[in-house]
Order: C-alpha cells, then structure tokens, then sequence
C-alpha cells in the first residue's frame, strides 16, 4: 500500500491530463485519473505511467470511472465540463457546467470528506459557489484555481518585454477570472525593481491586455479547446502548495467573508495556501481605481451567481 500523498483529477480532458502530468513529474504523490468516458482516463493514465521511467518519477497514475478508486484522496482537482468555443465567454459554460460540477463534486467529497478541492472548470468563481454548496465542506477547503494562471501570463509578457528571466518577474492579478481581471501593476516588480521604472506605461499597457484577453487568445487559435498546458500547471503550483504545506501567498479565487468588504462569494485575491487549504486571504490596500476595477470584477462574479438555479 503506497504512503504517497493521493491526487485525484476530475476530468480527464486536455487540462486534466495536462495537470496529471505535471503533478507526476514533480512525484506530488500517486494520480487517480476520473472521467465518465469509459476508457479516456485509463488511456491517458497508462500513456502517463508508461512515461514515468522516462522522468524518474516515482509517481503511480492510474485511470478510473469509478469514484470509490478516489477514495482517501488528499487533493481533489476539478477540470470536468465544456471548455469555451472561440468567441464565447467564460460565462456562457455556466448553464452546462454547473451540473456537472455539483454532481463530481458531491461524489468527489463522499469519497475523500478530508480532501483539499481545487476547482479550474468555467466560470471558475461561479463554480466555487457551486462546489462549496454541494460539498458542504468548509470554505478553507474548497477554492478556484484562476490568478495563478493569469499571473504566469503577465509575469511571461512582462519577461518577454524586457527580454528577461521569467524567474525575476513578480506580479499579482486580482479579481474574477475574465475580461474584467485586474493585474495589479503598481505592484509588480522585476529583481524587486518597480515594474513602471523599467517598461514604458504604453508597453505595460500591452501586457494587461494581453493578459485579460490571454485565454481567449489561445481558444482563437485552438478553435476545438482552450489553454491547457499553462492551466495545468497552475494546477500542479498549487497541489504542490498543499501537498507541501508550504503557506505560499498566491491569487486564487477564494470565499470573501468581509475580506475586502464583500461576502458570500468567490473572486481573486490573494491567499496564504497550505496544507489545510486556504490559511487565509490578504488584503492588500489598493488605491481608489484598484479598488474600483476590483469591485467591478467581483460584481460581474455575483451577477453570474445569480444565474444559478437555487437549492
Ligand atoms: C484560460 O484562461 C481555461 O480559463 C482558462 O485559458
């Protein structure tokens, strides 16, 4: 019997396989594929062990459609549903998601009552919402993955920009994940020198934008998926926070209850993140526009709340 640490992903699908790699090659712990499609994860698990000698990573992955195979799980990552088709929002996949989300992770949650989840499937803030209500676990437990991956995209723009390490770039993007995010550039630095003292304001400027618009940038070349080897990733950065009990400070959409004067729903900010799940969230000052772009942000997130069917 393994005494590695268990991660289960939910969803077999480009982003799913994706965080299944990663998490495997960085031996987070033994990697239980679920997906409903008969013969999807047990495929994509074994092309994934058979890889393992390859990277020396001691790490068991296996495939599965059943949820008691989950069971004792550590870490429980959503990726099930639909992605975006090129010129949908993010918001469009509300009404076909939620379903799905409510009905993994409520099996999800009765297999593994201790786990941390991790949710990535669109819209990610809603589907928070949905997965808090459907666990009844706390909300320490159960947040999005979202501004890990929107600051890995503005820290790349940022470090192509100034032909730099990626390595030296800082950054932290608030709020919802979608057109609305918003990077804090105030508060970015490179080597811990002020972002402002070494870009000129038109190409930071160009950074931001191609960061909100960085996920639909990539389904306009796919057509047939969105972005999955950076989601993936992002993923991975915070199963690793967990599994590691690492306490790092990092955005992710989290359960605001007063935090930054709003309740009762998910949005970006940033967190202190271990073992236990969110420790807790941070609340940076923000100047009056931050402020303002912030509760823009997680205004559209409650109006998407709304959306939801009650009960
Ligand atoms: C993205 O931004 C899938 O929402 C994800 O690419």
């Amino acid at each position: 019997m393994s005494r590695r640490h268990r991660i289960t992903i939910v969803g077999a699908g480009m982003t799913g396989a994706s965080a299944a790699q990663w998490c495997a090659a960085r031996e987070l712990g033994d990697v239980v594929l679920f997906d409903v499609v008969e013969g999807l994860p047990q495929g994509k698990a074994l092309d994934l062990a058979e890889a393992a000698p390859l990277l020396a990573a001691d790490a068991r992955v296996t495939g599965t459609g059943s949820w008691a195979d989950t069971a004792g799980s550590d870490v429980v990552v959503v990726t099930a549903g639909v992605p975006r088709k090129p010129g949908m929002s993010r918001r469009e996949l509300l009404g076909t998601n939620h379903r799905i989300v409510a009905d993994v992770t409520k099996a999800a949650a009765a297999a593994s009552p201790d786990a941390v989840f991790i949710i990535l499937t669109n819209p990610v803030d809603v589907m928070c919402s949905v997965a808090l209500r459907a666990t009844g676990l706390p909300p320490a437990r159960v947040f999005g993955q979202a501004g890990v991956l929107d600051t890995t995209r503005f820290r790349a723009f940022v470090a192509s920009e100034l032909d730099v390490s990626v390595e030296d770039v800082h950054a932290l993007v608030l709020g919802g994940h979608g057109d609305t995010m918003v990077p804090l550039v105030r508060l970015a630095a490179v080597g811990g020198v002020p972002l402002s003292a070494l870009l000129p304001p038109e190409a930071i400027a160009r950074a931001v934008e191609r960061t909100r618009g960085a996920g639909a940038e990539i389904v306009g070349l796919l057509k047939n998926a969105s972005a999955y080897c950076a989601p993936g990733a992002a993923l991975c950065e915070m199963v690793a926070a967990v599994l590691h009990d690492k306490g790092r400070l990092l955005p992710a959409p989290a359960y605001l209850q007063g935090e930054y004067g709003l309740s009762g729903l998910y949005t970006g900010v940033p967190i202190v993140l271990d073992g236990g799940g969110v420790r807790r969230v941070v609340e940076v000052p923000l100047q009056p526009e931050e402020r303002a772009a912030f509760l823009r942000s997680a205004e559209e997130v409650r109006s998407a709340l709304a959306e939801l069917p009650q009960g």
